[in-house]
């Protein structure tokens, strides 16, 4: 049964840890603006290159929603790296789910300003998709968050398109 040796069988072994999609939504902590936010991603985007990490960021009303993928170790010792982090607080998981594939593979963290341009369309995206106007992700589901966060990923992806 386990014939190491086999290349096909050590290349399961190795690559097979399951790979996740985490979400959450957190409040910004006094001093959080969107440009610290940024001085945060430089490093941050650096250091999901290096451990295999995608996903997507939005900013807006001073809430953040992040979805992280990786493989399930590399993402949940993240998330608890990230969660004691004084620049937010009250952070909600929303879904920790298994996946096949990565749905913002392209992006070692894409960060969304919600509140720049492009709005009208983007707005009703919103409402579709969670059935409120504002942006407060603490409120969504599983399910609303995750259609919102890759709508919006399209929506970036037509916008680098066009
Ligand atoms: C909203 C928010 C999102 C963050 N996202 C990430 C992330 O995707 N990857 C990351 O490495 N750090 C992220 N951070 C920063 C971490 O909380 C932490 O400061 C950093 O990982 C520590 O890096 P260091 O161990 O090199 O000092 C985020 C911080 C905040 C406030």
């Amino acid at each position: 049964m386990f014939r190491c040796g086999h290349a096909s069988l050590t290349h399961h072994l190795t690559v097979s840890l399951p790979l996740i999609r985490l979400l959450y939504a957190s409040r910004a902590t006094t001093g959080t603006s969107y440009a610290a936010l940024l001085g945060i991603m430089d490093h941050a985007q650096e250091k999901n290159s290096a451990a295999a990490v995608t996903g997507m960021l939005c900013y807006g009303s001073g809430q953040f929603l992040q979805a992280l993928e990786g493989d399930r170790q590399t993402v949940s010792e993240l998330y608890h790296r990230i969660a004691p982090d004084r620049r937010h607080t009250q952070c909600q998981l929303i879904a920790v789910v298994e996946i096949d594939a990565r749905a913002f593979a392209e992006w070692s963290m894409k960060v969304v300003n919600w509140e720049d341009g492009g709005a009208a369309r983007r707005q009703s995206m919103l409402e579709t998709d969670t059935g409120s106007s504002e942006f407060n992700p603490s409120a969504m589901t599983a399910v609303q968050a995750d259609a919102f966060l890759h709508h919006l990923a399209q929506r970036e992806r037509e916008m680098a398109g066009e």
